[in-house]
């Protein structure tokens, strides 16, 4: 017989920063929270790079999704703002690390640069603000970059944050909130008449809640059948020297490039950390860290910023994106008693603070931002749900 604790309000599956930013601020309007995690937070918001970059990640024919990450922004600052003095109140400094330089996009050849103008063209045909720049401009801005680099864009609206940073504030601020944390793997969801009631771990524990909130990223599909694919990115973390820090930071903010028609991105932290990524495979739910994957991130950083064949190697790892077929979330009801908010893709971080926000409308059976509205949990499937067993 499976052991079963008392019941919750909400039942949160998936302790990544979207079930972790959706689990404090329920916590935080008072509801009871319990959030099961599988790997102890490890999935993709720990791989991830903190970019918050709705400019800089706008691509042809996602004007909705971009609307959405624009909105995103705002929403983090003031979430991260909160939570970051709700800590402070209650004696913890967890800063998270946000940074507010924008991102310089770079483009290392002639074809490089028409391809990004093209995307320029599209983003300020979006109304999006960003300054095209000469290569010499572009180095004034950067002064390691790569004499070779043909141009840029400045994109002043992009922000960053120290993600690893913000998920350790974050189960620190759903700790303070009473937010009840269980280590296991929740096998399948149970339900009663159609409603879902709660969910079964591998443990043979079964965890009733007034809501189920499932917000297990990549790995959803083993749970429902919604639509969500993962897909893989591999990213670096290098160090910058003390001895070249002395002289002041080498990078001052993120740099996004295209080079020979490949993509990276180099994003600096205050600690003289440098994210570099990332890779983009459809491989299943596969984190293997690849020699080849490893070459073309170091090469390209590399053929961006030369100096960074100086900088120390510190870990080189492999995260899923909770892929979708338009790439944007899934957001909504399924049926009384189950919430869905995952598909995030390649703005989980980004759009963190405004998916625990509009969770809470949800389950205040309030309406939502109009910005969500193209992305409902059930529109991958019109013929209903079927949950995997
Ligand atoms: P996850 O962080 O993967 O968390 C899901 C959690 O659910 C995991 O902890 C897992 O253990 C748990 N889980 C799954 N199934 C179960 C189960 N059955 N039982 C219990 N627990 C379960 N986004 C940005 O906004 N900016 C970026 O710069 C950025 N860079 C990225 C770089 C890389 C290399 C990658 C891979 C992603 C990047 N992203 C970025 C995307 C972002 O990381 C994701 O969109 C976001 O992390 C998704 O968050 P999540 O909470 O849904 O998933
Ligand atoms: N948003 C950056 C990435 O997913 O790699």
């Amino acid at each position: 017989m499976p052991t079963q604790p008392a019941s919750t309000d909400v039942l949160v599956v998936g302790g990544g920063v979207i079930g972790l930013a959706a689990a404090y601020r329920l916590a935080s309007d008072g509801a009871t929270v319990r959030l099961v995690d599988a790997s102890g937070t490890r999935g993709a918001s720990w791989a991830a790079a903190g970019m918050l970059a709705p400019v800089s990640e706008a691509i042809f024919g996602e004007r909705e999704l971009t609307r959405l990450n624009l909105a995103a922004v705002p929403a983090f600052v003031r979430f991260a703002a909160q939570l970051e003095s709700a800590l402070r109140e209650s004696g913890t400094e967890l800063p998270v690390g946000l940074r507010t330089d924008g991102t310089l996009a770079v483009a290392l050849n002639a074809d490089d640069r028409a391809a990004l103008d093209r995307l320029t063209e599209f983003r300020n045909s979006l109304g999006l603000a960003s300054e095209r720049l000469t290569g010499s401009a572009t180095r004034r801005l950067e002064p390691y970059l790569s004499t070779a680099v043909r141009g840029g864009v400045l994109a002043l609206d992009d922000l960053s944050v120290d993600n690893r940073r913000y998920l350790t504030a974050l189960r620190a601020g759903c700790e303070a909130a009473g937010v009840e944390f269980v280590a296991g793997e929740v096998a399948q969801l149970t339900s009663r008449e159609g409603r879902t009631t709660g969910a079964l771990t591998t443990d043979g524990v079964e965890f009733s809640a007034g809501t189920v909130l499932l917000c297990s990223g990549a790995a959803t599909g083993r749970l429902l059948d919604v639509g969500v694919q993962p897909v893989k990115g591999q990213i670096l973390r290098l160090a910058v020297p003390e001895r070249l820090r002395a002289a002041g930071e080498v990078l001052t903010r993120t740099v996004r490039g295209i080079v020979r028609g490949s993509e990276v991105y180099l994003v600096p932290r205050a600690g003289g950390e440098v994210v570099v990524g990332a890779t983009s495979e459809q491989q299943g739910e596969d984190t293997t860290v690849t020699a080849g994957g490893v070459y073309e991130l170091l090469r390209n950083a590399y053929e961006l910023l030369p100096i960074s064949s100086e900088f120390s190697f510190v870990e080189a790892r492999a995260g899923t994106r909770p892929g979708t077929a338009d790439n944007a979330p899934l957001l909504g009801r399924i049926d009384d008693g189950l919430v869905l908010a995952t598909g995030h893709y390649r703005n989980g971080i980004l759009l963190s603070a405004l998916t625990a926000e509009a969770v809470a409308a949800v389950l205040a059976n309030a309406p939502l931002a109009p910005e969500w509205s193209p992305f409902g949990a059930a529109r991958f499937r019109s013929e209903g749900y079927a949950p995997c067993r």
